[in-house]
């Protein structure tokens, strides 16, 4: 594998606390259905998750936005409920409704996931990695592959429901009532992602993001204890593996809570939602930390005027730190290419230097 030069990475520039000229861009989903291409590939496996796990695939699905707009990051194609599958629970993706896994609400019930067949399961994905990185030295640019797993509270919530939900309240009740028990399935899942997470690296990613999309559903005290703690927790055994790794944390909906995420988890970079107002974070979190973000996916569905006001506030307010451009949650399946194209041109028209 050839390794470029990190320094010129502006993705790491960005989580290594350097003001770059010109923002790094890369959006959060970047690969999936809002691409014909990733349309294609996708219909020769026979279900979502036999995708992730097929590297001629998932390698495939990694490049295609990379080839397609020059971002500056690459993320592995893959999905935060691997970690469930992979432990043995039975997820499936049921086409048009989404993730439908076997739920498992007791301490009983926590027996049947079974951390000791992790690494085989996720061997694809380790594969995968090596690969991407192969390739991407045969692309132009300086792109960064970054890794990912879902925090233990969002994936605790797929767990626990059996799938999405609103307000996730079996999964809230469950740790209101019985935090020991619910403590057990949370710790389950921080050895599995942290092991997960040191592996993707070892395989080759160059940093990680750790997704927690259900975050903002949380009291401030249940969010110390089951958002803060956990991922404070995996970002250590991180750094013990592998000191240098930059890590993104992502409590979407945190709200005021992102400043106390940032100074207690330590992460070198903080994503953050299209509904933080950007003086507030540029004040409270661009000190402690890069900030990724925060345009509104559906200001980027819509597209024109509207959205390109809204990527000039964004440029202006974190101009003065380190910043990397990115949306406030996952492109939406019907945002037009055009669309995207038309946000790379303004980011990079863009000089904050
Ligand atoms: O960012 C990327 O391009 C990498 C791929 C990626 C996927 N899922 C692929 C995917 C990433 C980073 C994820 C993370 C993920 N998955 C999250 C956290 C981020 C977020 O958006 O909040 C969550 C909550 C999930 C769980 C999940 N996966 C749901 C709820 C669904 C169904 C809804 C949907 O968007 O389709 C998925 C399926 C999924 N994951 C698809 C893709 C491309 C679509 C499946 C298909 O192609 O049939």
């Amino acid at each position: 594998m050839t390794s470029k030069n990190a320094d010129q990475k502006k993705l790491l520039q960005a989580l290594a606390g350097e003001k770059t000229e010109i923002p790094a861009l890369w959006l959060m989903r970047q690969a999936g259905r809002h691409l014909k291409e990733y349309m294609e590939i996708r219909a020769k496996a026979k279900n979502f998750l036999d995708f992730c796990y097929t590297p001629d695939l998932s390698v495939e699905a990694t490049l295609q936005p990379v080839r397609r707009y020059g971002f500056d990051a690459a993320i592995l194609f893959s999905d935060i409920l691997v970690i469930p599958d992979a432990l043995g629970q039975h997820v499936e993706f049921v086409p048009g409704t989404g993730p439908k896994l076997e739920a498992i609400s007791t301490v009983e019930e926590l027996g049947k996931l079974k951390p000791d067949r992790l690494h085989d399961h996720l061997a694809p994905v380790y594969e995968a990695i090596g690969r991407i990185r192969e390739e991407l030295t045969h692309l132009p640019g300086e792109t960064t592959l970054i890794g990912f797993a879902g925090a233990p509270w969002t994936v605790a919530t797929y767990v626990v429901e059996g799938g999405g939900s609103k307000d996730y309240q079996k999964t809230r009740k469950w740790a209101y009532g019985a935090p020991e028990e619910f403590g057990a399935l949370i710790n389950i899942l921080v050895d599995a992602t942290s092991e997960y997470l040191i592996r993707q690296i070892d395989s080759g990613v160059e940093a990680v993001q750790i997704f927690d999309s259900w975050a903002g559903v949380l009291s401030p005290g249940q969010f110390d204890r089951w958002v803060i703690e956990p991922t404070k927790k995996i970002i250590g055994r991180i750094r013990e593996a592998h000191p240098n790794t930059p890590i993104i944390g992502f409590p979407r909906g945190a709200g005021l809570l992102y400043q106390r995420f940032v100074q207690e988890t330590d992460v070198d970079g903080v994503s953050i939602d299209a509904t933080v107002p950007l003086a507030w974070a540029a004040e409270n979190l661009q000190n402690h930390c890069a900030v990724q973000g925060n345009l509104d996916n559906l200001a980027l569905l819509t597209g024109g005027p509207a959205m390109e006001a809204e990527i000039a506030h964004i440029l202006a307010a974190f101009s003065d730190g380190p910043f990397i451009f990115n949306l406030g949650h996952g492109i939406l399946p019907e945002t037009p290419v055009p669309h995207v194209e038309r946000l790379a041109e303004l980011v990079r028209g863009a000089s904050i230097g």
